[in-house]
């Protein structure tokens, strides 16, 4: 249509139809559009979509994501919504859709090629998985002030006094996203006692949400450009909220639009199953929880053992890691032939549960639900039978005895457990089918140790499964549609 569109208004000059064409147009779009009547010209257009231009030598490109431009370039313009650029023999030109040129900056993106490589692994998702050591650290550098017991989070452009008296936080997103936001949930109330809620973008922007100028929203999204949370955020700033964005893209359209924010800094995602984005995500979280606690009632002690935690954290995943083989013949020997599974977690791993089984879902196409371990009595119990695998996420917390019960629940009707658990934990070895231990961390940082053999998990059945793992049907890595 909009071809027919630029078409109709065309004369002559494929810049000023384009033009034409998109003051009349609704909706999103991220447009590059040629004539064959004028070779020379290239015309690209966003609203909504990504879109940016990169600058080689002699040569421009227009890409909706940095990661292609990287073997030719790493200069580019990021362009806004409502704006075209023109390119031509040359340069580029950045204008609006009415006549106005625009001056943009050129950014410099520091991803390198061998970043967006498989380099030797054999599927994105993997290399991902296992880079998760590293992009911690990345995520974490920086930020921590030993001495004092704190985090030093600048980049959200908010002074303690204005940290100290925020009333209400909401955190906003989807997906994966939306996952880390409930564990930021659990962190944020538990030290930092300040009411939170999480609410899925996509809802937030068409309900008539509570928010106003004494209101904190936090959005969240490894890509920066998913149209909900972006639509979402924009919603906040218009009733008055001040908001930061933890993301991960650098340059994307929410780290822009955002007043203030953390990069990830997890290095470039590419497998549409979100991982080390994840982790990353839920240690961002932790930063802003420990700023804010700090200044509210956690005392320097509990933060210098919170800090001693997260330090921790990157070599606790790598001897995960290092136990793969031991996941790959729990999922050959309970998932992969499996149609339906159970995830269950309580407390702070009730939304690793979630995640867990979106992880499946997505990559393997088996149906599986996450639930909270409690919850399953009211309904899901009914599922359980000796051809339903249900995986606990069972650390050894403050909960750990109630979730004892909710497996003996599933083993009096038959199911087949296998459960994470810690070191030691002898209790659970007698009831489970199958465990797998994790290192021991505090309870509120479980996550990020516990999601670590859910996502390899779902890895091996996918594989063996053969499956698209990088590529799963029906799924693009950056909803930018709604
Ligand atoms: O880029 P975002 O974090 O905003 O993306 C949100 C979701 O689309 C994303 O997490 C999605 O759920 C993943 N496929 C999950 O693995």
């Amino acid at each position: 249509m909009l071809a027919h569109l630029v078409g109709e208004y065309y004369d002559g000059n494929l810049e000023a139809a384009v033009a034409a064409a998109l003051r009349e147009v609704e909706g999103a779009y991220g447009l590059a559009i040629i004539s064959a009547d004028e070779p020379g010209i290239l015309v690209a257009a966003r609203k909504g979509s990504p879109l940016l231009v990169g600058v080689g030598e002699n040569e421009w490109f227009v890409a909706s994501d940095a990661s292609p431009l990287l073997q030719y370039t790493r200069s580019v313009v990021y362009l806004d919504d409502g704006e075209m650029v023109v390119l031509s023999r040359d340069g580029y030109r950045v204008r609006n859709l009415e006549t106005t040129r625009i001056s943009k900056p050129v950014n410099q993106i520091d991803w390198d090629l061998a970043m967006v490589e498989r380099n030797g692994y054999a599927h994105f998702m993997l290399k991902e998985i296992c880079e998760q050591p590293e992009s911690l650290c990345n995520t974490l550098r920086g930020h921590l002030l030993e001495e004092e017991g704190t985090a030093r989070v600048s980049g959200l452009n908010m002074s303690d006094d204005q940290l100290k008296h925020v009333e209400r936080i909401i955190i906003t997103a989807c997906g994966t996203s939306w996952h880390s936001a409930l564990i930021g949930e659990y962190m944020l109330e538990e030290m930092a006692r300040i009411p939170v809620e999480v609410e899925y973008a996509s809802e937030f922007r068409y309900r008539n949400p509570v928010v106003d100028q004494r209101t904190l929203v936090i959005g969240i999204s490894q890509s920066g450009e998913t149209a909900d949370t972006l639509a979402a955020i924009r919603e906040a700033k218009r009733r008055g909220a001040r908001t930061i964005g933890l993301v991960n893209v650098v340059g994307s359209t929410i780290a822009r639009e955002v007043d203030g924010g953390i990069y990830l800094h997890a290095g470039p995602e590419v497998g549409v199953a979100s991982t080390k984005a994840f982790t990353s995500q839920v240690a961002a979280l932790a930063l802003v929880t420990l700023r804010i606690a700090r200044l509210r009632n956690l005392s320097i002690l509990q933060g210098r053992e919170f800090i001693q935690g997260l330090r921790v954290l990157p070599d606790q995943i790598a001897a995960i890691l290092q136990r793969s083989s031991e996941l790959e013949q729990l999922a050959e020997r309970f998932l992969s032939t499996a149609t339906n599974a159970l995830y269950l977690g309580r407390g702070v791993n009730f939304p690793v549960a979630l995640e867990g089984a979106l992880k499946l879902k997505e990559i393997s196409y088996i149906h599986a639900e996450g639930y909270p371990a409690a919850e399953m009595k009211h309904g899901p119990i009914a599922l359980i039978d000796e051809n339903m695998p249900v995986v606990f996420i069972a650390p050894k917390d403050a909960v750990h005895s109630k979730i004892v019960s909710n497996i003996e629940e599933v083993k009096a009707r038959g199911g087949k457990v296998i459960a994470l658990i810690n070191e030691g934990d002898t209790e659970i070895e007698r009831l489970a089918d199958a465990t797998f231990t994790i290192p021991v961390t505090l309870d509120l940082l479980t996550p990020i140790l516990t999601s670590i053999p859910l996502q390899l998990l779902s890895y091996s059945v996918a594989v063996a499964r053969g499956c698209n793992v990088d590529q799963p049907r029906n799924l693009a890595k950056s909803v930018t549609v709604e």
